[in-house]
Formats: structure tokens, sequence, C-alpha cells
């Protein structure tokens, strides 16, 4: 069945988690979305894990809307959530709509996210208008590294407690469909969770959330770069994939592949017709 809007908002009322992952490609999307994810976020993370950048800030409308109709062609079931990447919304209302348009009309999404709290409201409001779904990123926003200082966990005292949890009620009252929160301490992720009548989308924000993210290949074990403490490794597929790989150069320099069965046959008197 086709997560939507509303089935998400209903799993919220019935308590039972979301689980989004991140994907950025036709055959990862299908994996995951037979998996059983409820929702698939092409995020712009996209520009270190796939592109090699140091941070998501050169991730470009083109590259975003490339990536998500591929996950859009592998995934049937799965929500599908797309960033709108670094000034392609922070320039004025009007680009965040056009360019909201570009990534559903050509990149395929369900939903666009963007980062930000009270100060998009409007940037929200309009895109919500134009029928398109918004998720909305709180909390630690990689786009504003450079204005942060680094990465770092956001609402810890009392003032920054109080815009965290204004910014949660401005993009809802915007018309946001979710809220993704990053880096926020457990507890007040929590409080706000409850005040909020649409899911709360965790990442290194506790388990009171109404459902969870993670980047895949953190949770695959498939970088080996920093590790954020939030991160939990289910399964070592990187590692598994070298071991594949291993095999692979060892068996064709032993000459042992490509064996018989991989082979296509042709009848002898062809060959010896030849020369
Ligand atoms: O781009 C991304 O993958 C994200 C998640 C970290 C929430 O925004």
């Amino acid at each position: 069945m086709k997560n939507t809007v509303i089935t998400l908002k209903k799993q919220k009322e019935e308590h039972d988690k979301i689980v989004m992952v991140t994907a950025y490609d036709y055959t990862t999307a299908k994996i995951m979305d037979e998996a059983g994810v409820n929702t698939i976020l092409v995020g712009d993370s996209l520009g270190n894990t796939m592109l090699g950048y140091e941070d998501t800030l050169s991730v470009t409308m083109e590259d975003m809307i490339h990536h998500s109709a591929a996950v859009a062609r592998g995934a049937k079931d799965a929500f599908i959530v797309t960033d709108m990447p670094f000034m392609s919304y922070q320039t004025s209302v009007y680009d965040a709509v056009v360019n909201a348009g570009r990534l559903m009309k050509e990149g395929r999404a369900n939903a666009v996210k963007l980062e930000g709290g009270m100060e998009f409201a409007p940037h929200i409001e309009a895109i919500v208008k134009a029928s398109i779904p918004v998720v909305a990123h709180i909390g630690l926003t990689p786009q504003s590294v450079n204005a942060f200082g680094g990465f770092k966990v956001q609402g810890k005292d009392l003032e920054a407690a109080k815009k965290l949890v204004a910014d949660a009620k401005a993009v809802e009252e915007a018309g946001a469909c979710m809220v993704v929160m990053e880096c926020v301490p457990a507890k007040l992720a929590k409080r706000i969770t409850e005040e909020l009548s649409i899911p709360t989308i965790g990442i290194g924000a506790g388990a009171g959330c109404d459902g969870q993210v993670l980047v895949y290949q953190d949770l695959l074990g498939m970088y080996d770069g920093m590790r954020p403490k939030f991160v939990k490794v289910f399964a070592n597929v990187g590692e598994m994939m070298k071991e594949g790989v291993r095999s692979y150069i060892q068996e064709t320099k032993e000459g042992t592949f490509p064996a018989e069965e991989h082979c296509f046959k042709i009848d002898d008197s062809v060959i010896e017709k030849l020369y």
C-alpha cells in the first residue's frame, strides 16, 4: 500500500512508528521499498555520501532532480521526500515555490523538505498553497553549518529550547505535513512531539519522536568517515562488499572465474572451420 500524508498522520495517531531512510538511486530505493520502510528521503546528504563533498552546500537542483527521479522509479510504496538544496528556497518565496515544483514535476517526489523554522514559514505556506506537501527540518540544519560554526546539538539552553518549540509550532501552523528534528535533546524532542499534531521524525533526537530517519550508508556500515553519536550500525555491508570484490579479484587472477556455467557455448565444428 502506498504511504501518503494521510497514512503517515494516522501512524502518529496510532503510535505506529514511522521509518524513514535515505536513498539516492533506483537499486537502493527498490531494496528499501521492498524491505518495507514508510518513507524514503532523497537527502542532500547525497553531496557527502554519493558525490564526495565535505558538506551539502554544493548540491544543485539538477543533482536533486536526477537522484529523486531515479528513486521514484525504484520505490513503489514508500513516500518520497526530496530535499530542497542550499539556495533553492532561501532566496525568495517565489524561488521556493518554483523549485519545489521542479522537484515534484521532474524529480517525481511526493513531498519536499526544507531546512529552517519560523523564518521559513512564509515559504512553507506558499509551497503548501501550490498543493505540494512540505517536510520541515529543524534543530541542526546542515546547510547552515557555517552560521552554526560546526555540527552541534541544538536547543540545549532555555532560550534555544524555546526557539525550537516555537520553530516546530510555526512550521506546523504554516502547513508542514511532517517535521524532521536533528540533534535535539531527547526530552525536548519528546515534548515537541507531544505538542504537535503532525508527525516528528528524529535523527539524534531520541525515541520519543513519531519516527526515525538514518542515512543508509551509516546504518549499513558503508561509510568509515566520522560517525555521529546517534548512528547505530545494523549491518556491515561495506565489509561484505569488500569481501565480495576481493573474491572476484582472486578468482579472476586464478582463472577460476568465469567457470563453464558462466560461458556461452558454440559448436566445435564452427571453431574448426574458422581457419
Ligand atoms: O540530507 C539528509 O540526509 C537529511 C537527514 C540527515 C535528515 O537531511
